[in-house]
C-alpha cells in the first residue's frame, strides 16, 4: 500500500500543483484531504495552464482516480465550474473517476458572505482570508450544524436544511454585525429564500460525484494501489501548528491525511515537503524574513507572467522574502517531511548574493533553535549569505547542469532542513524539472 504525501512547507503557494502533477505519474489514486477553493494549484502542460482549486491536480493524468476527502469543505458552485473548465480542456472529470466524500462539508454563498462580513468587522486586525467561506464552513462543521455533501442525496430534506442554515447566517449578519439596509444597501442581510433555492438547485448537480471516498481509498490501498495525497495550503497555515490566528481552518500538515481521507494510520512511503526556493505569504500575519523595496519587486515579479507572485485564487500580490530555515526545520518536524521538492529555483538566477535565515534573535539575544510560534513577529532573522549565479537554469535537467553556486544553495538548504532534496523545478513547464537520484 504505497502512500506518498505531498504537502506545502511554507504559507501555501509553494507550487504544489506542479509537483503533484509530476508525482501523479506513479499514482493510481490522487486525493485531497483538507481545505477548499481557497487553494489554487497551477499546472502547465504545453500550451494549457490549469488552475485547480478543489479537484486534485492528479486529474490531468488519465490513469488516476481522484478523491476529495471528508476533511475538505466544498463549494458546489466552484466545484461545478471547475468540472466545466476541465471538461472544456479535454480532461475527463466525470463521476466515473472523480469522487467526493459524502462526509465533506459544503460551503454555501451564505458562508462566503459571512466570511467577508466577519473579515470587514475585524478592521485593522483582519486575517486576510480568501473570502471563500472556509472559516465559517469549518465553524459549522465543528459546531455539528454543518451541511455535508451526503445531504445533497437527501432530496426531500435538503431544502429545509439549507434554508435553516441561510436563515441562521442572515440572523448573525443582521444581529451581530448590524448590517442593515439603510447603512449599506449592498450588505443587508440575505435573500434567504432566493439564495437557498438557487443553492439547492445547483448543489443537486453534484450528486453523481458523491460517494464513500474513505471506503474507496481503504479498499484500493488494501488491493495494493498507489495513493498520492495532495495537501492544500502550507504547514505554516495549519490551524494548530501554524501562525495562529493568521492561519486557515484545516490541518495542512501531512498528518491531516489520515483523518481527512478516513484511511487510518498506516505506513507512508514518501512524505514530500514542497518548498519554494524563497519565502512568500499572502494574507496577514508574521513573516520574519519579509523583504520590501526593490528586492521584493525582483522576487515577486510584475504580474506579467503566470508564475509571478500574485495569488491564483484572489490575484493579491504576495509578500516575499528570503528562505526561512528556522521555520523550514520546524515544519520538517511537525509534518514528518522526509524529502524536499524545491520549486522556482530559476527565479533566483541573476542575483549576486542570496540569503537564508538560519537562526533568530529576540530582543538582541540569540534565540538558538528554540522559538515560540505565538511570538514569531518579535524575532529578527539572522542570515547566512551565499553566492548567487547569473546563468539561466531553466534548461537544467540534472544536478550537474546547474551552476556550482545553485548546487551549493540546494546543499545548504538540505543541511538546514536535515532532509534531502529529491526534486527541483526550474520553470513552469512539466519537463522543467531535475529529479535527483
Ligand atoms: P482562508 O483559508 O480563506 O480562511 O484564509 C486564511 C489565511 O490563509 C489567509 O492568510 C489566506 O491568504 C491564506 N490562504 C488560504 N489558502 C491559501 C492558499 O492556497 N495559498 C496561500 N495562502 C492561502
Amino acid at each position: 500500500m504505497p502512500i506518498t504525501i505531498a504537502v506545502g512547507t511554507q504559507w501555501g503557494d509553494e507550487g504544489k500543483g506542479r509537483v503533484v502533477d509530476l508525482l501523479s505519474d506513479a499514482a493510481d489514486l490522487v486525493a485531497r484531504f483538507n481545505g477548499g477553493d481557497n487553494a489554487g494549484h497551477t499546472v502547465t502542460v504545453g500550451q494549457t495552464t490549469f488552475k485547480l482549486h478543489l479537484v486534485p491536480s492528479g486529474i490531468i493524468h488519465p490513469q488516476t482516480v481522484c478523491l476529495m476527502g471528508n476533511g475538505m469543505v466544498i463549494n458546489p458552485l466552484s466545484f461545478l465550474s471547475e468540472i466545466e473548465a476541465l471538461t472544456a480542456a479535454g480532461v475527463d472529470a466525470s463521476p466515473a473517476r472523480l469522487f467526493v466524500s459524502q462526509a465533506a462539508h459544503l460551503i454555501t454563498p451564505a458562508h462566503r458572505l459571512l466570511d467577508q462580513v466577519q473579515e470587514a468587522a475585524r478592521g485593522a486586525g483582519h486575517l486576510g482570508t480568501t473570502g471563500r467561506g472556509i472559516g465559517p464552513a469549518y465553524v459549522d462543521k465543528t459546531a455539528r450544524s454543518g451541511l455535508r455533501a451526503g445531504d445533497i442525496l437527501d432530496q426531500a430534506g435538503l431544502p429545509a436544511k439549507v434554508q435553516a442554515h441561510v436563515e441562521q447566517v442572515d440572523c448573525l449578519i443582521r444581529q451581530l454585525y448590524h448590517r442593515e439596509a439603510d447603512e449599506n444597501p449592498r450588505s443587508v442581510g440575505i435573500d434567504v429564500a432566493g439564495i437557498s433555492a438557487a443553492f439547492v438547485e445547483k448543489a443537486t448537480r453534484m450528486a453523481p460525484y458523491i460517494a464513500d471516498a474513505g471506503a474507496m481509498a481503504r479498499k484500493s490501498l488494501a488491493a495494493g494501489k498507489r495513493l498520492l495525497a495532495e495537501g492544500a495550503q502550507g504547514a505554516l497555515l495549519d490551524l494548530d501548528q501554524g501562525t495562529y490566528p493568521f492561519v486557515t481552518s484545516s490541518c495542512t500538515t501531512a498528518t491531516g491525511l489520515f483523518g481527512g481521507l478516513g484511511i487510518g494510520i498506516q505506513p507512508v512511503q514518501r512524505v514530500v515537503g514542497i518548498t519554494k526556493a524563497f519565502q512568500t505569504r499572502v494574507g496577514d500575519g508574521p513573516f520574519p524574513t519579509e523583504l520590501a523595496g526593490e528586492m521584493a519587486v525582483r522576487l515577486r515579479g510584475t504580474g506579467a507572467n503566470p508564475w509571478d507572485e500574485y495569488g491564483t485564487t484572489t490575484g493579491r500580490p504576495r509578500r516575499v522574502g528570503w528562505l526561512d530555515g528556522v521555520l523550514l526545520r520546524y515544519v520538517v518536524e511537525i509534518s514528518g517531511i522526509r524529502e524536499l521538492a524545491v520549486t522556482k529555483l530559476d527565479i533566483l538566477s541573476g542575483m549576486s548574493t542570496l540569503k537564508i535565515c538560519t537562526t533568530y534573535t529576540l530582543k538582541g539575544r540569540a534565540a538558538g533553535d528554540e522559538f515560540a510560534m505565538a511570538r514569531l513577529g518579535e524575532y529578527q532573522p539572522v542570515y547566512e549569505e551565499l553566492p548567487g549565479w547569473n546563468e539561466d537554469v531553466s534548461s537544467a535537467r540534472r544536478m550537474q547542469d546547474l551552476p556550482a553556486a545553485a548546487r551549493s544553495y540546494l546543499r545548504r538548504l538540505e543541511e538546514i532542513a536535515g532532509v534531502p532534496v529529491s526534486l527541483v523545478s526550474v520553470g513552469a513547464e512539466r519537463e522543467q524539472v531535475i529529479r535527483v537520484n
